[in-house]
Formats: C-alpha cells, sequence, structure tokens
C-alpha cells in the first residue's frame, strides 16, 4: 500500500510502498477513502510539542473508509461498516477518565498518527472499539475534517457553556475555525471571526458569523471591545500571542477555550492574574472529543446543520499541502482522496 511516511522531523514526508498492515487481535482494518490534512499533523512532522513522537510513523487522525477485514474477537464491526479513526485511537476503558465520559483525557490513550501509524496511507488498523461508524448521509469527503476538526470544536463549545446571545469570538478560521463557528451558532452564540486573511473571513461571513475582524489590519481587542467584549474566546491559531489576545478581549464572567498548540518554541502565554480574578475569568484547555461527541457531531451535520469546506488532494502530494497549510493558502480543510 501507499503511505505518507514521516522519517525525521527535519525532512519532507516521503511517499513509501508498505505491506499492508494485518489488524491484530481486536483491530479493523480499514480501507482509507478520505483522509483530512490537520495542522496537528504539520505539528506531528516537525517534532514541535514537548512529547514527540517517534518516526518513521504515518501521520493522519482523520481516516475515513471501509472495513475490510477483522481481528480476532471483532464482535461490535462488520466487514463493510464504514468507520472514522479519530485522534484518540485506543483509551484503556476502565480509569476513572474512561467511566466518567472523558476518555480523552486517559492516561494510557495512544493517538492516531502520532503514538500509532494514521490515516495517511491506503489502509489503517484500528482498535474496533474506537472507531467511530459514519452515517449514510456524510460523504466520506466530509466525514473526514468532522473527524478531528469538527469533534475538537463541537467539545470546544460544549465546554465554553455558551448561552443564546453570548457573544463569541473565534481566533483562526483554518480546519478547525470554519466549524468552530458554526457550533457556537448552533448553540445560539453571536460569532465574531479573527483571522489574518480577507479570504478566510469572507468564508466565515458565508458560514454565518455575524461580524469579522481582520487582525492583521486592526487590534482585535479593541475591535472586540467595541462590539461590548466576547463572552467566549476559542483559540485555534497557532500563536501564544493570539492566546494573550482572546484573554484580552473578553468582558467579566468571560471563558478563554484554548484548542490550538502552537510549538514549544513559541513559549507559554502570559495569563495576568489580577484582570482575571476580578474579572472572574476562565482558563478552559480543550482537547479532541469522544466518540459520543463524534457521533453528535456526525448526527448533526447528517441533519444538515454543518457546511464542510474542504479541498480534495491526492496523497502524492502531501508536501505542498503542508506548505499550503502553513502558507495560509488551504481552503479551511485539505482532504486527501484515495
Ligand atoms: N486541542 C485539540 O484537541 C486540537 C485538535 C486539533 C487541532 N488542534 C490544534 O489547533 C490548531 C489549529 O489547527 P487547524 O488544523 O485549524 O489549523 P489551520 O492552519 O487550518 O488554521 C489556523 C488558522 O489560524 C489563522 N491565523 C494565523 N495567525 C493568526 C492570528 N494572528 N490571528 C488569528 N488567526 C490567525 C490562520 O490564517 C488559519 O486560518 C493547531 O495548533 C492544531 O494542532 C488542537
Ligand atoms: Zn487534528
Ligand atoms: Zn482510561
Amino acid at each position: 500500500m501507499k503511505a505518507a511516511v514521516v522519517t525525521s522531523f527535519t525532512s519532507p514526508l516521503e511517499i513509501q510502498e508498505r505491506p499492508v498492515p494485518a489488524p491484530g487481535p481486536g483491530q479493523v482494518l480499514v480501507q482509507i477513502e478520505a483522509s483530512g490534512l490537520c495542522h496537528t499533523d504539520i505539528h506531528a512532522a516537525h517534532g514541535d510539542w514537548p512529547v514527540k513522537p517517534v518516526p518513521p510513523f504515518v501521520p493522519g487522525h482523520e481516516g475515513v473508509g471501509l472495513i475490510t477485514q477483522l481481528g480476532d474477537g471483532v464482535t461490535n464491526r462488520q466487514i463493510g461498516d464504514r468507520v472514522a479513526i479519530p485522534w484518540l485511537a485506543q483509551a484503556c476503558g476502565h480509569c476513572g477518565y474512561c467511566v466518567s465520559g472523558w476518555e480523552t483525557l486517559c492516561e494510557e490513550q495512544q493517538n492516531s498518527g502520532y503514538s500509532v501509524d494514521g490515516g495517511f496511507a491506503e489502509f489503517a488498523v484500528a482498535d474496533a472499539r474506537y472507531v467511530v461508524p459514519v452515517p449514510d448521509a456524510v460523504t466520506s469527503f466530509e466525514a473526514a475534517p468532522l473527524t478531528c476538526a469538527g469533534v475538537t470544536t463541537y467539545k470546544a463549545i460544549k465546554v465554553a457553556e455558551i448561552k443564546p446571545t453570548e457573544r463569541v469570538a473565534v481566533f483562526g478560521i483554518g480546519g478547525l475555525g470554519h466549524l468552530a463557528l458554526q457550533y457556537a451558532r448552533l448553540v445560539g452564540g453571536t460569532v465574531i471571526a479573527v483571522d489574518i486573511d480577507d479570504t478566510k473571513l469572507e468564508l466565515a461571513t458565508e458560514l454565518g458569523a455575524d461580524h469579522v475582524v481582520n487582525a492583521a489590519q486592526s487590534d482585535p481587542v479593541a475591535a472586540i471591545e467595541d462590539l461590548g467584549g466576547a463572552d467566549v474566546a476559542v483559540v485555534l491559531a497557532v500563536s501564544p500571542v493570539v492566546f494573550e489576545q482572546a484573554f484580552a478581549s473578553l468582558r467579566r464572567g468571560g471563558r478563554l477555550v484554548c484548542v490550538g498548540l502552537p510549538p514549544e518554541s513559541e513559549g507559554p502565554m502570559s495569563l495576568p492574574i489580577f484582570p482575571t480574578v476580578l474579572k472572574g475569568i476562565r482558563v478552559i484547555g480543550s482537547i479532541v472529543g469522544t466518540r459520543q461527541d463524534l457521533s453528535e457531531v456526525f448526527a448533526l451535520h447528517a441533519l444538515g446543520r454543518t457546511t464542510v469546506i474542504a479541498e480534495s488532494r491526492k496523497l502524492e502530494s502531501v508536501n505542498e499541502a503542508v506548505d499550503d497549510v502553513l502558507a495560509g493558502r488551504a481552503t479551511a480543510r485539505l482532504v486527501f482522496e484515495f
């Protein structure tokens, strides 16, 4: 099978021919039909984060396709089922987090395209218990971005506990942001989309953003203050400065939802104590979502409540796709179709 492989943190991905993996006990083999490129895959390929994956590895945690083989003992899935392989490749299933609806915090978890090979290949093996069925009404091409960008921002909006008409500032209208703003609208929020690129802001308006701010042309903090301040700021941009702007744009009782994961080399964000305390600000970290969250994301999409904006690419052009995302040239999400 063809796979895109990270061989070192300093060289481009390599397209390699590899043997099709055999599903082990409890695993399924999935023939990938579509696989999204998340900015996380780029962080993985560059070794940006404190905990690094070990090359060689196959990135990808938005892989969607058909089950073609079952490993020993698999009873909950069948050959022909269409499933998504998300970031949460596996969790222990019995710790306090796993049994209380927080499997995404399990300390024993494995992650697709990071600690285990992911979806940038014609086939991938996955734990049968952690793949998520894709409804017939959702195409694989659209299911792919929903598998990380969708579920992550759906969860971020859930934990922000938005009340109707509250102002929600979404910083970064890329793969995650174009969906974040739709979930914020679905729960009744008034959306302020912030990016540094007018094309992305035009897309935000088309998708229902109530206000847009170009942070390259004006100070986003002042612009959001002029609108009355944000009740919630969701940060999806890959730069600590943006986290500080998002914090500063909050009004009293505000929630800062941290989702973007800038490279460790960019340093920490600073959190001023005085306004945090006096304004009663809550700072919330949010990491992907559970299998149940992803099922809800698919169900919402099947109902026609969300729009996925994505562009089809070929796996052979993976490095060009990475360059396009880094340069801000990508239309929301790039999806490799097989
Ligand atoms: N917490 C999680 O569970 C989780 C899950 C998925 C991805 N992520 C992380 O989220 C981040 C975003 O991922 P993505 O795939 O959406 O990336 P992306 O590259 O598609 O989107 C980033 C967007 O930020 C915009 N941007 C850049 N500078 C900006 C600025 N100064 N102000 C406002 N916007 C700015 C870019 O123009 C782009 O539209 C990455 O760091 C990724 O690793 C986190
Ligand atoms: Zn992702
Ligand atoms: Zn666990």
